[in-house]
């Protein structure tokens, strides 16, 4: 089998960050959100991987990934020329897939169940497709599933009336017969090609589509509040590494190579700290993730994602809570007498607040 992430699309909902970083490599507990896909790819034992990247940060996706031999794996690269939608994505992967089944993930998806058991059952019981689906309480909002006698019955684009409250997250197991369905889609009411036609259209045609209900959670990136979630569960489960005589460091945070944390400060997981960070006068809350090499002062920072190489400097400690800081960004104290600040930065931000 092989893997498909996606990185394309433009991230509306998660601007400005987004204006300048590609979503999927926007950095949860120091790993992009796309990695943990690709972590979950490898662990299933699939070693040939394509990335669709888009116009937008192509180049950043192919740095950081490069040909996957940093993981041990072979990463190839399709280009989308405009984000058309999901299924147009897959589309451009028939050539990378040739006649092997393969496993599509959403890069900015994160999600706690493994793909091996998944993968086994759509293989062994030869599926034509295979889905996650997530128990949701607003079903409405997303693609809906209905399932009778352990079979997927019916599947809706968001429903005003949904059949049931089972949600296909953005993981699809597919083989190569999906590209004549994806061919005969047309563009949907907001201009994409989506996936889930090409699913009903399959499922019409009497495909096979097997499912699995994820027990563990998963999460959809895609907007402030959601990437803050996904923080707050990737660091729940975080096994922590602080040396247990820091006294000022408690519950399970992990520290990376070089980084300080003086005795005038206190972290207090769970959080994980980058390496050659440097902490002073600060208090550290939980759910916190700070990246490599950032320099924080005087600052009180919980429940937030700082990205790499951001300096945070508050003479009058102040306190920063619920923000994505992107990478490089610089924040020093103002005159402001605000002390709880939520911010929202993309990259090379400068303020005083
Ligand atoms: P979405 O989150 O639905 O779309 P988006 O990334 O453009 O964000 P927004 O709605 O905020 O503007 O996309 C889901 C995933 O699919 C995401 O990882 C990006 C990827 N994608 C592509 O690779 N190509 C596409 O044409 C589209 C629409 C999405």
């Amino acid at each position: 089998m092989k893997g498909i992430i996606l990185h394309g699309g433009t991230g509306t909902r998660l601007r400005p960050i987004t204006y300048s970083d590609v979503k999927q490599l926007l950095t949860i507990a120091g790993k992009p959100t796309s990695e943990y896909a690709l972590l979950d790819m490898l662990d299933a034992g699939i070693k040939e991987i394509g990335i669709v990247i888009g116009s937008v940060g192509g180049e950043e996706v192919k740095k950081y990934y490069g040909d996957g031999s940093k993981w041990n794996c072979s990463i190839k690269y399709i280009y989308q020329e405009r984000p058309l939608g999901i299924a147009h994505a897959i589309g451009l992967c028939r050539n990378f897939v040739g006649e092997d089944s393969f496993v599509v993930y959403l890069g900015d998806n994160v999600m706690q169940d493994h793909l091996t058991e998944p993968g086994n059952d759509f293989e062994n019981n030869k599926m034509d497709a295979y889905l996650m689906l997530v128990n949701v309480k607003n079903p409405e909002k997303f693609g809906v599933c209905e399932v009778r006698d352990n079979r997927i019955v019916s599947l809706e684009e968001k429903p005003k009336k949904p059949r049931s409250n089972l949600a296909v997250s953005g993981v699809y197991f597919l083989r190569p017969s999906i590209f004549r369905y994806i061919d005969m889609l047309k563009p949907s009411w907001r201009g994409e090609y989506e996936i889930m036609e090409a699913l009903q259209l399959l499922l019409e045609r009497n495909g096979k589509i097997g499912y699995k209900i994820i027990r563990g959670w998963f999460k959809d990136t895609g907007t402030v509040s959601d990437f803050l979630e996904c923080n707050r569960l990737v660091l729940e489960n975080i096994k922590g590494n602080s040396d247990p005589s820091m006294l000022n460091v408690s519950g399970r945070v992990e520290i990376g190579k070089n980084s300080v944390i003086d005795e005038n400060s206190r972290v207090l997981g769970p959080c994980y700290i980058g390496n050659d960070v440097t902490i002073e006068n600060s208090y550290i809350g939980p759910y916190t993730s700070i990246g490599d090499g950032c320099r924080i002062k005087g600052t009180e920072i919980e429940n937030s994602v700082l990205m790499d190489h951001c300096t945070v400097d508050f003479l009058d400690g102040r306190i920063i809570f619920e923000s994505i800081i992107g990478p490089n960004c610089t924040i020093n104290s103002g005159y402001s007498k605000t002390r709880r600040t939520s911010i929202i930065a993309g990259r090379d931000s400068k303020m005083n607040i």
